[in-house]
């Protein structure tokens, strides 16, 4: 492993910077290939994802930043291995949590930036098969994940904390190099070995993303550079190379836009991230059921049901989907409470999916009222702030509504006139998460033409 010192460099003072990097990244360009549409269109009908942060770093619990947070040295870190040891690491377990709670696909941190690999990298030491489990983790998750009938996404960061050359690519170019090599090794391992990959999410590579290529400040550490600052130097991640490597193994794997190739979606992330309504762009958000990091921290409180469903319908109703994080304790479990949340997400899913799954965001853009939700003759206004006299107003769309019930409940009498549509929510119907109500039109709305709300 690279022992270049230059741990005193990036003093903590830097965390700060580098967090706030987040806010400022750019993006990869969007794929414009012939295939482009018809490779995303199972993920774009899916909406709804399991996100999973699982590493060493679930030991001490502090989430997956914990090394780089607390500065811990290279090789004490590495030493975390020796204890890594799930004895109930069970992935169709995890599966079934997935499924229970309504998602159509799940993403598993093969790799974060500590550097430790959950699958086999015989050119790396720090992995899974070397650690006390002696394990591939990635071979069972793949394996669950498929025979569940999800689909089966693996995270990797080409980002690894414990290369300098990640921070110092001009100082350290022969470590840059290396990292490089890992990034392409490991990629072409985790395309080559573990059979059909859907998704692949990358997370800290490219010039724009977590802070590459800082600047080297005149008294010593590490600063990232300023927004308006692109990577200028000579040192090139050869993304596209990588990615079309990746592409011709896995031809219908789709890629979010964390590094320099153009990708097949976009990632948001946060709950504060939600944005606005897009659906010329593919995106995904992505946050956690817990408040706090991605990773394992014990005392992490799960985030309210209400909270939960009005992120995943508020994705759905701007055209994204939604990708949800749980992060497994150290012997390999989903937590119970996160696992309970989510078999909750799921029964709200069981009766409510069909305004979800393979839906469109739109006719209407989100508003005061919610979102609205479309697929072919049918939309779904979801009501998550019902008016208190229970009369919604809502501008009238192109093609005429022939009828409207409250999903799985009564009629909602409703008047199209000029301009206006009007809805009665029959009293007692306003649900304090969501009330959808269901219209059917006269005929399809296949446009994706959107209608303001004032
Ligand atoms: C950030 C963090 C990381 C997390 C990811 C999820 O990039 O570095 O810890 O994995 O977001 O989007």
């Amino acid at each position: 492993m690279p022992s270049v010192p230059f741990r005193n460099k990036v003093s903590l003072f830097v965390l700060f910077l580098f967090s706030a990097s987040f806010l400022s990244a750019q993006w990869a360009p969007l794929v414009t290939d012939a295939d482009a549409a018809q490779r995303i269109a199972w993920w774009r009908e899916a909406r709804f994802g399991m996100f999973m942060h699982w590493g060493v770093y679930s030991i001490p619990g502090r989430g997956e930043w914990v090394q780089w947070a607390e500065q811990i040295p290279v090789d004490q870190y590495a030493k975390l291995a020796d204890q890594f040891h799930p004895e109930h690491f069970d992935a169709d377990a995890w599966a079934g949590i997935a499924k229970a709670g309504g998602v159509k696909y799940m993403v598993l941190t093969a790799r974060h930036h500590d550097g430790f690999a959950l699958f086999d990298d015989p050119g790396s030491s720090f992995t899974a098969m070397k650690s006390a489990a002696h394990h591939d983790f990635v071979a069972d998750y793949v394996k669950a994940v498929r025979k569940a009938g999800l689909g089966v996404g693996l995270y990797y960061s080409p980002l690894d904390w414990r290369f300098p050359g990640f921070f110092f690519p001009g100082i350290y170019q022969p470590n840059a190099i290396e990292l490089r090599e890992q990034y392409d090794r490991q990629i072409d391992e985790l395309a080559s070995h573990y059979g059909k990959l859907d998704i692949l999410w990358f997370d800290g590579g490219g010039n724009e993303w977590l802070g590459f290529g800082g600047i080297e400040q005149a008294g010593g550490g590490w600063q990232r550079r300023p927004k308006d600052k692109p990577y200028s130097g000579s040192f090139d991640w050869q993304d596209v190379k990588t990615v079309a490597h990746l592409r011709q193994l896995q031809p219908g794997v789709i890629l979010n836009d964390r590094t320099n190739a153009p990708a097949d979606f976009r990632s948001r992330e946060g709950d504060a991230a939600l944005g606005g309504f897009d659906n010329q762009h593919p995106w995904e958000l992505c946050t956690t059921i817990t408040e706090g990091a991605w990773g394992y921290q014990a005392s992490a409180k799960v985030k309210p049901l209400a909270q939960l469903l009005q992120l995943l319908v508020g994705a759905a109703g701007r055209d994204g989907n939604m990708l949800l994080n749980v992060g497994p304790r150290p012997d390999g479990q989903i937590d119970p409470a996160q696992a309970d949340r989510l078999r909750e997400i799921g029964q709200w899913l069981g009766v409510n999916g069909e305004s979800i799954y393979g839906t469109r965001g739109g006719p209407w853009l989100p508003g005061a009222y919610g979102v609205s939700t479309h697929n072919g003759n049918l939309v779904y206004v979801h009501v998550l702030h019902a008016p208190q006299n229970l009369v919604l107003t809502l501008p009238t769309l192109s093609v005429r509504v022939v009828k409207a019930t409250v999903l799985h409940g009564a009629e909602v009498p409703f008047q199209q006139m000029g301009e206006t549509l009007r809805l009665d929510l029959p009293a007692g119907s306003a649900d304090a998460i969501d009330t959808v109500v269901k219209l059917e039109l006269a005929e399809p709305w296949v446009t994706s033409a959107v209608v303001p709300v004032p």
